[in-house]
């Protein structure tokens, strides 16, 4: 359960979230085209065992599937998230990349994902990514004492809809902190007031993913694609719920 923490907790899991972002910036300038997915896994597993933390995705188990097997997803065009690094996967100009990265250290966790550019990229592509940032910003922006799950929701879903964009069905946000994953779910779109209330020292991943076609995924293996093969962007924030301002702490 994400409720409240000691100051302890929020130290530790504000650690995790800093190195989390460090990989995040880092990864700006190493994204180009002609990389290949396993180096950007590379950089960024050695960027975490640099800071003393392990990589809290390698090894996650959820039933069905075999252990996740790598520190970060890497999740092309219309990969929507936990797309599995490759030797054999080269980024090509005009890719749009999700790399999404948790952390692990001193039994805390934080979580944080980014979209990125490789070279030059299409208008729809851009804006799809502009879309899925700022309807991130508009639910961190509903994240206080008070608020509820569903505020968040709606603002995310409202804005992304208004943009003629689709929140990806089935996979939503969640609490994070002496876990990867935490009560609560925080899905992408839903109803002003439902949920549960948020209470200061909450610690949440907030995560939009937005397909440019549909709202329908396909799954195979740990991977999820837009259905009719079309865009999708990704961006997430861990956060911290105070009595003012939610505090961003994968910045
Ligand atoms: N940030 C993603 C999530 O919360 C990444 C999970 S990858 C997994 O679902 F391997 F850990 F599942
Ligand atoms: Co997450």
């Amino acid at each position: 359960m994400a409720q409240y923490r000691s100051d302890k907790d929020i130290q530790g899991i504000t650690e995790c979230c800093k190195i989390v972002a460090e990989v995040l910036n880092e990864l700006y300038s190493y994204i180009k085209p002609g990389i290949t997915t396993i180096e950007i896994e590379r950089k960024a597993d050695r960027i975490i065992k640099n800071n003393g933390a392990f990589p809290a995705f390698k090894g996650y188990t959820i039933p069905g599937l075999p252990p996740y097997p790598a520190a970060i997803c890497a999740s092309i065009n219309s990969c929507i998230v936990h797309g599995i690094p490759r030797e054999d996967v080269i980024l090509k100009e005009g890719d749009i990349i999700g790399i999404d990265v948790g952390v692990g250290k001193n039994g805390y966790f934080g979580d944080a994902a980014k979209t990125y550019a490789v070279g030059l990229i299409s208008n729809d592509a851009r804006i799809l990514m502009e879309v899925t940032e700022i309807s991130l910003s508009n639910g961190i922006e509903q994240a206080v004492e008070g608020a509820s799950v569903g505020d968040i929701s709606y603002a995310i879903g409202s804005y992304v809809t208004s943009k003629g964009f689709y929140v990806a069905d089935r996979l939503t946000g969640h609490g994070v902190g002496k876990n990867l994953h935490e009560e609560p779910m925080i899905p992408n779109h839903g109803v002003k007031g439902n949920g549960r209330r948020l209470i200061k020292g909450m610690t949440l991943a907030i995560e939009p993913m937005v397909n440019y076609g549909t709202n329908q995924v396909n799954e195979i293996g740990w991977e999820f694609f837009v259905a009719d093969n079309s865009l999708s962007a990704h961006y997430e924030h861990t956060i911290l719920i105070t009595d003012h301002e939610p505090l961003i702490l994968t910045q």
